[in-house]
């Protein structure tokens, strides 16, 4: 697989509202967008460094994975994701090297993009994210 880059790293918050402004007044990171992706359960506020995001995850359903992580471990990141050019021959890639993914197909993420997760229990603890970006 090809990796293009760090597309964005992923941070479990209680609230929004009491999060953003470290973010985009502190750091002064642009905000780029904020939406909710339903078959989540999650709400995100993206901030674009122009080399790499920042997406807060904002839990909006009580069995959400986000909520689960924050009941679990609280507040703190949650996943790295990547950039790779083609999802498909990435998943594929996985399988053959016996990699355990969360779904066997990829989904449909934030901004489109076609996105799997890769189990922590293959990369010594760490929620990865593979990521295509929509066209
Ligand atoms: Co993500």
């Amino acid at each position: 697989m090809k990796i293009l880059s760090i597309e964005h790293i992923g941070i479990a918050v209680e609230q929004l509202k009491n999060r953003s402004p470290f973010w985009e007044h502190v750091l002064g990171i642009k905000h780029s967008s904020t939406e909710v992706v339903e078959h989540e359960g999650v709400k995100t506020d993206i901030y674009d460094t122009g080399s790499g995001k920042v997406e807060l995850l904002k839990s909006i359903a009580d069995d959400s994975t986000i909520e689960k992580f924050l009941n679990k471990k609280g507040e703190g990141i949650h996943h790295v994701c990547f950039q790779v050019d083609d999802i498909n021959s990435a998943i594929k890639e996985l399988k053959d090297n016996n990699i355990s993914i969360v779904s066997e197909k990829p989904l449909i993420g934030a901004e489109g993009y076609k996105i799997v997760f890769i189990h922590p229990k293959s990369t010594g603890g760490v929620l990865v994210e593979l990521a295509e970006k929509a066209i």
